[in-house]
């Protein structure tokens, strides 16, 4: 099956119950995180910003996508989403009442940039200065995400044309200078594959192209020039001391069975499946063969290579859904084995409740890779919500949570440099092609008036943030 995070298949284990009987006998200190530990939340602009048209923003794809009909599947779009352009002091402090001491969030390129490139819009600009600064007061660490996929609309031939890179790193250069005296922790860009293949391959995103993968592979080596542009022009600007990384989605593998022959196939498999996109950043190559299975590469220029291996100081992965594999005599060493129909999933297709990938996820990028600090950047589901009598009772979110991470705590036994966890989601929000029909959020959100609740995962959020361990 085809979902916009890919293929999606796995084998079918009891992965809740077996989870849950691996630690019934854990001692507690095995259940608590390292001082210093790095919770928060996670958001992106278009997702929760609203206010399309005001102080100077520019148009972004996701504008004009969202408004073409049967593209979103309520029919919705992100033109007030959850209004936190102007409620972002509120979000501030449904943070802090979680206590939380991190909070990842977006900035939304075409409020800086509103005719892609020249000069920049003061008013943006601003806005996010405020939005820094209120963290701070708080005691909230910001985390901020460059490109969350909603590119000005202005970039004629967007990530189509090489030059879009060049002003992705006109963008960071800027947001280095205005922000990096407060901010330590930029992220480029979130998932190459969400908005390079479902935009422009599969067209489920926008732009909404479906195009040959000859020039998708050319889209991609242009979004993965940026992000190494990106990470210069955030060095080169920076007034203090920053740490840069990127928000990638592996697709975790699981290997079906935890032994050597299995957890090799598993390594394979994670430069299999994030090959074009981690393993060309992180070693500064495409794999061969991998780039995308049968495609023709793209025209890479001398020096492009080495700008998108720049060196990172973090690798962020988004976790939400494995795939199972186990070892097979093929040239890739391994096989992804087939969901059965039966495997549990969360409120969307592709959701499967599979709590040991984001073990995996941990643990393959450090063997594989060796970054100095990773971070979930992402994690967490939707759920069928409903508000009755003032709450949300989301059972199902908090064992879903849980059980991610009592398999997060096992990365820390292990030693991998696990430096912080940001839940998606803050709040319910625009949730892309699913639009407001799907909600994430540990906080609900009436569209309507706005109102946010705090649902049952956001009590149990608060306690594990405050015991910093397993609650
Ligand atoms: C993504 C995102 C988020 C999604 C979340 C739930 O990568 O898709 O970063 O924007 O809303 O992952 O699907």
């Amino acid at each position: 099956m085809i979902t916009r995070r890919g293929f999606v298949t796995s084998v079918g284990m009891s992965a809740v119950a077996s989870t849950a009987s691996h630690f019934a006998l854990a001692e507690p200190q095995e259940l608590s995180f390292p001082a210093g530990f790095r919770w928060g939340c996670a958001t992106s602009s278009y997702q929760i910003e609203g206010a399309v048209k005001e102080d100077g923003r520019g148009a972004s794809i996701w504008d004009t996508f969202s408004h073409t009909p049967g593209k979103i599947a309520d029919g919705s779009n992100g033109d007030i989403a959850c209004d936190s352009y102007h409620r972002y002091q509120d979000d501030t402090q449904l943070l802090k009442s979680l206590g939380a001491n991190a909070y990842r969030f977006s900035i939304a390129w075409p409020r800086i940039f509103p005719n892609g490139r020249g000069k920049p819009n003061k008013k943006g600009v601003d806005h996010y200065n405020r939005v820094v600064d209120n963290l701070l007061e708080n005691g909230i660490e910001p985390h901020i995400t460059l490109f969350h996929w909603d590119l000005p609309e202005a970039l004629l031939g967007g990530w189509q044309s090489r030059d879009t890179a060049k002003a992705f790193a006109d963008y960071a250069a800027l947001m280095s200078r205005q922000l990096s005296d407060r901010v330590k922790h930029f992220l480029t860009m979130n998932e190459f594959r969400s908005f390079v293949d479902a935009g422009h391959l599969f067209g489920i995103h926008a732009p909404g192209l479906r195009l040959p993968i000859a020039e998708v592979n050319q889209i991609r080596h242009h979004a993965l020039l940026a992000h190494g542009l990106g990470v210069q022009a955030l060095r080169a600007n920076a007034r203090h001391d920053i740490e840069i990384g990127v928000a990638e989605n592996p697709s975790p593998p699981v290997p079906v069975i935890e032994t050597e022959e299995h957890i090799a196939a598993a390594r394979a498999a994670i430069r299999g499946s994030s090959g074009p996109h981690l393993a060309a950043m992180l070693e500064g190559r495409y794999p061969e063969d991998r780039l995308v299975p049968s495609a023709r590469p793209p025209k890479i220029e001398p020096g492009d290579m080495e700008i998108i291996g720049s060196p990172l100081d973090f690798v962020a992965l988004n976790v939400y859904t494995p795939i199972y594999v186990k070892a097979a005599s093929n040239s890739q060493g391994y096989i992804t084995v087939p969901r059965p129909a039966s495997f549990p999933t969360m409120s969307l297709p592709w959701l499967m409740v599979g709590p040991e990938a984001i073990y995996w996820a941990v643990r393959l990028t450090s063997e594989v890779w060796k970054p100095r600090a990773i971070y979930i950047s992402e994690n967490g589901c939707s759920a069928d919500d409903v508000l009755r009598g003032g709450r949300v009772d989301d059972t199902d979110r908090v064992m879903f949570l849980r059980n991610y991470l009592f398999n997060l705590r096992r990365a820390i036994t292990d030693g991998y440099p696990l430096k912080g966890y940001f839940l998606w989601s803050l709040m319910d929000n625009f949730e892309w092609a699913e639009g407001y029909s799907k909600r994430f959020g540990i906080h609900y959100v009436d569209f309507q008036s706005q109102q946010r609740t705090p649902k049952l995962s956001a009590a149990w959020y608060r306690e594990v943030i405050k015991r910093n361990g397993l609650a």
